[in-house]
């Protein structure tokens, strides 16, 4: 009999983890308040708390440095390996995965040292870090305004998140996953569903309490109009100010932003926030409008809680007494779906190695 692992959680995180606890050979449970549905179908006060929701959601590379902390290193790893899954998704099921790909833009008024690093390389090594199609873009390419300084593009991927998580639904409930609709108050009480689970999986986002450093979150406000847009842009401003477009893809629109407000619980939305990110984005990427149009057409403002961690994200094992081996899966902040691959082989291998199991196929 395959052993029985519970995975807390439809996110992004817990739907990736299950799908590759299932690979390496486990009987899998989900539970979880939340499972996606259609985005359209999502309330901005009632669901505000399932962050996969709200997501853009694109890849950005965040690249490495010399000086960077540790957490930044591993975290380039995991983007890395996400990377890679998404590629194969995308070869295997292009037209119901919810993936796409495109060039990624990246615009910065004030480059920190670890973009500086990556147009200082030797031109014996001019991607150190190894990104898929990475270019310096030349002053010609830069937005209008004359205020931008640095400017790359790469290959990279966006996700609709609700038609990718259904997409990876489906795909475990084919495989036998089964699906436990249910607001779990400890996460002890997972240990009691039958037959007895060998491990439980605690990605719950912000949910199950208490972690003292957990206890906070990023707010995010963005925007989605109805307009495509051939490429994924990020703007980061000398003010620490931010203006992104991520084509959601599959007839999903394209999200703009976007604010970071660390510790901030609001639910509404700000309209004069919203029109400083609509006129922000289309002065840096006027090819986002309509032929003949003068500005984008609002569908429904966004508000987010991206699950912020003091310390970064939690991917690490723990005995909990009296229940039992709990891998946690938490506190992705800003990027779960980025490094959402790379959490999940990090637990089935934290899960593998707990049960004693050393990475080896049932
Ligand atoms: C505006 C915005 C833009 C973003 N853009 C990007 C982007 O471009 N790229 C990127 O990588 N990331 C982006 N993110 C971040 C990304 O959305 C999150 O990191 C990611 O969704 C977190 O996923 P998760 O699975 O950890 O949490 P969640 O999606 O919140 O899932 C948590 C799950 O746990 C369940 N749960 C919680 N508590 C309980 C309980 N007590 N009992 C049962 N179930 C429970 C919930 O129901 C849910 O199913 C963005 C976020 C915001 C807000
Ligand atoms: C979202 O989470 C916060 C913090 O735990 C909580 O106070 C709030 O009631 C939750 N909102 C909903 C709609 O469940
Ligand atoms: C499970 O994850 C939540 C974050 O959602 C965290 O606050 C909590 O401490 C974790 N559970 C345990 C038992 O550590």
């Amino acid at each position: 009999m395959p052993q029985h692992v519970v995975v807390v959680g439809a996110g992004v995180i817990g739907l990736s983890c299950a799908i590759l606890l299932q690979d390496a050979g486990y009987a899998v449970t989900i539970v979880a308040r939340d499972f996606p549905r259609p985005f359209e179908t999502m309330d901005p006060i009632a669901d505000i708390n399932y962050t996969s929701a709200w997501g853009g959601a694109h890849n950005r590379w965040v690249p490495p440095h010399a000086n960077s902390p540790p957490s930044v290193h591993r975290e380039h790893a995991m983007s890395l390996r996400t990377f890679a899954h998404m590629k194969a998704l995308h070869a295997a099921a292009p037209a119901t995965a919810g993936i796409t790909f495109l060039p990624g833009i990246e615009y910065l008024e004030a480059p920190g040292p670890e973009y500086l690093a990556l147009s200082a390389a030797p031109s014996t090594n001019p991607n150190p870090l190894s990104l898929p199609g990475f270019r310096l873009l030349p002053p010609s390419a830069f937005p209008p305004d004359g205020r931008v300084t640095w400017a790359c593009t790469y290959d990279t991927w966006c996700v609709n998140p609700m038609v990718y998580a259904a997409f990876l639904l489906r795909r475990l409930a084919l495989r036998g996953a089964r699906l436990i609709h249910r607001d779990l108050r400890s996460p002890a009480e997972a240990f009691t569903l039958s037959p007895p689970p060998a491990a439980v999986v605690n990605a719950s986002g912000t949910g199950l309490v208490p972690d003292p450093a957990a206890a906070t979150v990023t707010r995010g406000q963005t925007c989605l109009v109805a307009e495509g847009c051939a490429a994924t842009v990020t703007r980061q401003n000398a003010d620490g100010s931010w203006v992104f477009c991520v084509p959601r893809g599959f007839d999903g629109g394209t999200v703009i932003g976007g604010t970071k407000e660390r510790g901030d619980w609001r639910a509404a939305p700000d309209a004069a926030v919203r029109a400083r990110m609509l006129d922000g984005f289309v002065a840096t990427y006027p090819g986002i409008l309509a032929p003949g149009r003068p500005r984008l057409t609002v569908v429904r403002d966004i508000v987010g809680r991206r699950p912020t961690r003091d310390g970064g994200p939690r991917v690490e094992g723990e005995v909990l007494d009296g229940a039992g081996f709990v891998m946690h899966a938490y506190g992705l902040g800003g990027r779960g779906y980025e490094l959402s691959w790379g959490v999940a082989e990090a637990v089935v291998e934290g899960v593998g190695s707990a049960l004693g199991r050393g990475g080896a196929k049932l």
